[in-house]
């Protein structure tokens, strides 16, 4: 048989990191001993508590439906613990029709995009950011405006750059503050000229809170849902996946908008069949314990944020520290010319560190390199030593 691949997967972007890892498993039967920093998967275990509800919540007898479809047999308690902890953390109080729980926030991206958008239709994400909203608006029959994240703007997007072309057909526009990859924080103003801009132009905005709760020095992110009204046009994502070290298992929900929401689950509702049930019961008890569980977990990424940072800049760099996300944003050395790929490349032949082209996350992300904080002090302190040595 000769498969013919569908068209949309055709369309998908090339996988820009694939000539990265061809180098690094050379590099390596080299002898040489490489050192992923590269990768945004926490390292650190779920907390015990957490752990301790799912395996409570699987072996219980008295609940007979806990090997059952989760869609059918949902867990009330989770989605009123993602209410509580919104009325806690942000002062938004949530209806029961503005929440709907999802398997973490990437697949709820791809079927947000197949619940609003058509083909022809536009979707504006920012660059360099996360490429699921690409993914997304192609499976949908649609294509991308990239809105060009720019250090001289802070990292925010300029909506006054954004041309009138751009917005004909466009149906979404997506947010991620903090921001991966450039570690931006946005304050609420931003969120508000969003939703102004969004009502302005009849769209949607969608914002990715995946590192909300990723934050250091005591500061704290805003929801977009803190704009009044916002909830008319907006939605927010977010995902356990970052804040509570539970990439693994697939949890998180999506509020605001309750027609949204009711579109998001439509699709989930024909695609999927929900989350387990212990998941489920262990994701609202990550969500009950917040303000116990995260300090802990943010310490540890305060800390390997300054190792990472102060070594940076002693070998020369004058990077400021992040107030949130799991990543370190910096520019490559200058004699690279911006050329991240290359930069990337040759550290990993030097020192067999391997770090995130900037470019990985599309053109504006050219002239950076992103570090992540997820591996061990020890792995940081070595990679930050190698790095030292040759720049
Ligand atoms: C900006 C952003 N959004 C969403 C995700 C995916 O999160 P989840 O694990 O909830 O699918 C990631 C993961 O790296 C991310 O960086």
């Amino acid at each position: 048989m000769h498969l013919k691949q569908s068209e949309r997967l055709s369309k998908l972007p090339r996988y820009l990191f694939a000539d990265l890892r061809r180098k690094m498993a050379e590099a390596r039967q080299r002898g040489i001993k490489v050192i992923r920093i590269d990768i945004g998967d926490p390292d650190e275990p779920t907390p015990d508590p957490i752990v301790a509800e799912l395996c409570r919540a699987i072996d219980d007898r008295n609940d007979p439906d806990r090997h059952r479809y989760g869609c059918d047999r949902p867990v009330a308690e989770f989605p009123q613990a993602a209410r509580d902890f919104y009325s806690r953390r942000y002062g938004v109080k949530l209806n029961e029709d503005q929440i709907v729980s999802t398997m973490g926030s990437k697949d709820a991206i791809v079927k947000f995009c197949l619940a609003i958008m058509d083909p022809g239709d536009v979707g504006i994400a920012p660059q360099p950011g996360y490429p699921t909203y690409n993914i997304g608006h192609v499976f949908a029959g649609g294509s991308t405006y990239y809105a060009p994240l720019r250090k001289e703007n802070d990292f925010l997007i300029d909506f006054d750059e954004i041309p009138d072309e751009a917005l004909r057909n466009t149906r979404i526009l997506w947010l991620n503050y903090p921001s991966n990859p450039t570690t931006a924080t946005a304050p609420i103003e931003f969120f508000q000229r969003a939703v102004k801009f969004a009502r302005k132009h009849n769209l949607v905005v969608a914002h990715d809170a995946a590192y909300s709760e990723n934050t250091y020095d005591g500061y704290k992110a805003p929801s977009i849902l803190q704009v009044p009204g916002a909830d008319e046009v907006a939605v927010e994502f977010f995902s356990l996946s970052k804040a509570f070290n539970m990439t693994g298992w697939r949890a998180g929900f999506v509020v605001g908008s309750a027609e949204c929401v009711k579109a998001l689950n439509a699709v989930q509702e024909n695609v999927d069949n929900g989350t387990l049930r212990a998941i489920q019961f262990a994701a609202a008890k990550a969500l009950n314990m917040a303000e116990k569980l995260l300090p802990k977990i943010n310490a540890v990424y305060q800390r390997r944020r300054d190792l990472v940072v102060d070594a940076l800049n002693s070998a020369g760099w004058r990077l400021e520290k992040p107030k949130g996300t799991i990543y370190i944003w910096a520019p490559v050395p200058a004699k690279y010319a911006g050329d991240s790929g290359a930069f990337a490349a040759d550290l990993l032949e030097k020192t067999g560190v391997m770090v995130t082209p900037g470019r990985g996350y599309g053109q504006a992300g050219e002239g950076y390199f992103r570090i992540s904080l997820t591996y061990p002090d020890r792995v940081l302190k070595e990679a930050m030593g190698r790095i030292a040595g040759v720049t």
